[in-house]
């Protein structure tokens, strides 16, 4: 056959494919969400996310260790208080379970990168991501709690904060109160566009945070929309966020795309529990192959455009990445 263009040229070998790839990912870009409990000697696995657990602060060390070897130097810590009020107060508590993590990690392990989700969710009664005012989550009130629980976690540790809650104007609060007490040099990385998604399931299950009436559509956004991803994003922007993110990432690299291409700030894009969820438990199952399955998904997040990625498969990428499967 005469033919000039034969794209099968480039694949016809690892080394060649490898050197011609156009995604490269690095062990640099991955955080771990951890979520720590009160008490102590407690590793509990949390049973819709097989292989990932609950640690109480002793153990947590362990923890931080095992992926400080495997060469994953950051955190996303998520807090789950033995109590939970109204006002989600132990959000914000100097001696909150997320502070006093914080505390130990970074007298231990100084080199831990550690990052702070902002949310009341996991703090309060019912669940929501805010104050309550009938079954409507007040913003203005929510926000200047936001300001205060992030506050609370750089005086602890924090090297950087992530607000997740979805109320409007938290970027802005959060940057004011922060330079306020001097702390002008700690970023803020926005869940800037967080969808109101069904893939949360295993989270709320891990935190004990589903809403105890109705949902968070109220605040976190509606799925079908993706030019509100640039609205949101761009409000970030303009409040002062140093990073943004998009939240899922699996179902979601149109958005990822779009908000890279709208804006210039490091973009991150979580890839959330109930991805894991689906991946783990098929794979357990032996209907797909976890491993391969896991490095396409993260693939997928950084072709469309994602900098910084969020997972629970963090230690296992990074193995990946070292073994060439990946990068
Ligand atoms: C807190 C928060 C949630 C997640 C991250 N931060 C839950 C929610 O919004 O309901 C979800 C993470 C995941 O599913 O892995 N607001």
């Amino acid at each position: 056959m005469d033919m000039i263009n034969r794209p099968r040229r480039l694949r016809t070998g690892d080394t060649l494919r490898k050197m011609v790839r156009e995604t490269r990912m690095s062990k640099s870009s991955l955080i771990y969400p951890t979520f720590v409990v009160e008490g102590q000697d407690r590793k509990e696995e949390i049973p819709s996310m097989a292989g990932q657990y609950r640690y109480s602060v002793d153990r947590l060390m362990y923890l931080a260790e095992e992926m400080l070897a495997a060469g994953v130097d950051k955190l996303m810590l998520f807090g789950i208080p033995d109590h939970k009020d109204e006002r989600g107060s132990g959000a914000w508590a100097e001696d909150g379970i997320v502070q006093r993590a914080m505390r130990a990690l970074k007298q231990r392990f100084p080199q831990l990168y550690l990052i702070g989700d902002v949310c009341m969710c996991e703090y309060t009664s019912h669940g929501h991501c805010g104050i309550l005012h009938g079954e409507y989550v007040d913003n203005d009130e929510t926000v200047d709690l936001l300001a205060r629980t992030a506050l609370s976690q750089v005086e602890a540790g924090a090297d950087m904060v992530a607000p997740s809650d979805m109320m409007d104007g938290r970027v802005a609060a959060i940057r004011a109160t922060l330079d306020r007490a001097g702390h002008i040099n700690t970023p803020i990385m926005s869940y800037a566009v967080k969808y109101a998604s069904s893939f949360y399931g295993p989270f709320r299950d891990a935190a004990d945070s589903a809403p105890a009436f109705g949902d968070r559509k109220s605040y976190q956004m509606d799925w079908h929309n993706s030019r509100e991803a640039v609205k949101e994003a761009l409000s970030d922007v303009a409040e002062g966020a140093d990073l943004l993110m998009v939240k899922p990432a699996m179902a979601y690299g149109d958005i990822i795309s779009r908000v890279k291409a709208a804006t210039d700030l490091p973009l991150a894009a979580y890839s959330v529990s109930g991805e894991y969820c689906m991946v783990k438990t098929c794979g357990r199952l032996g209907y797909i192959d976890e491993q391969s399955v896991m490095c396409e998904m993260a693939t997928a997040a950084y072709r469309a455009g994602a900098d910084i990625y969020l997972t629970y498969f963090a230690k296992e990428l990074a193995a990946a990445m070292d073994e060439g499967r990946i990068g």
